[in-house]
């Protein structure tokens, strides 16, 4: 299998606030990842799971270059990502990867059909084009009755099939999702992981979305479980129902509590 995103020992630092003590002004740091690495490969449907504050949205926007690491390297495509210019890093990241934000992140003033066609404003595609991957796409997600209404207008559920929309606007070989299902009801959620799932098993897309919640999870291939800043442990669901593999990341993340 041909490796997508490898990160190499990533590691970030947060200085938090400086403090005055005694000895003088010492720097407070939050040490968010610690030395993870991890390889994506090509066709793979991986959760992270791990409590609230152990970095998990750290790394998903590590890998997608929204943000960069203190230490480590990332490559993407097998392209070294510290190396390259902001033009050649926002060429490659567009092609690559589509990015689901935890909060949606839609343009309030611009239409369903408007926010979707967004990443595709500075690519040069003919409008033609746009209109027909808009369809097309909007198809796909059951949104092509929403395309002229403005965000506001619309429900959580159908505003997350946009976010997505618009990750897939580009054909990216990788959606990256915080938290997708975050903000959404429990019906909600199964439409949205059924998309995902559809996306991996029809379409090859590969797909990686943060989450705490194991239901979500259950639907993956693959669980990894970062713990402050540390990729813990890691499970693959094999031939396993969708309940035993449930069950499986239930006691991968049961090690959490104290009891
Ligand atoms: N911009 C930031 N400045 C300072 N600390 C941060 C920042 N972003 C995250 N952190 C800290 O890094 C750690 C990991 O955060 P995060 O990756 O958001 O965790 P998760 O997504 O798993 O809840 C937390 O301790 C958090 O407080
Ligand atoms: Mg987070």
């Amino acid at each position: 299998m041909k490796e997508v995103i490898v990160a190499e020992n990533l590691t970030k630092e947060y200085f938090k606030s400086f403090k005055y003590k005694k000895e003088g002004l010492t720097k407070e740091v939050t040490v968010a990842l610690d030395g993870i690495s991890f390889k994506i490969y090509d066709g793979e449907f991986i959760s992270i799971m791990g409590p609230s504050g152990s970095g998990k949205s750290t790394f998903v926007n590590l890998i997608s270059t929204i943000d960069s690491p203190t230490k480590g390297k990332i490559f993407i495509n097998g392209k070294r990502t510290s190396g390259l210019s902001e033009t050649a890093l926002s060429k490659l990241r567009s092609e690559t990867i589509g990015f689901v934000f935890q909060d949606f992140n839609l343009i309030d003033n611009l239409t369903i059909s408007e926010n979707i066609s967004v990443p595709l404003k500075l690519s040069g595609i003919s409008l033609k084009e746009i209109k027909e991957r808009i369809s097309d796409i909007s198809e796909k997600l059951n949104i092509s009755e929403i395309l002229e209404k403005y965000p506001a207008e619309c429900s959580g559920g159908q505003i997350q099939r946009c976010a997505i929309a618009r990750a897939l606007i580009n054909n990216p070989k990788v959606i990256i999702a915080d938290e997708p299902t975050g903000n959404l009801d429990s019906v909600n959620s199964k439409i949205i992981l059924n998309i995902f799932k559809e996306l991996n098993e029809k379409f090859g897309i590969t797909i990686l979305i943060v989450t705490h919640d194991p239901l979500t999870a259950s639907y993956s291939k693959k669980t990894i479980n970062i713990i402050d800043g540390k990729i813990e442990k890691s499970i693959e669901r094999k031939d396993l129902s969708q309940r035993e593999y449930f069950d499986k990341i239930l006691n991968l993340v049961s090690g959490e509590i104290d009891i």
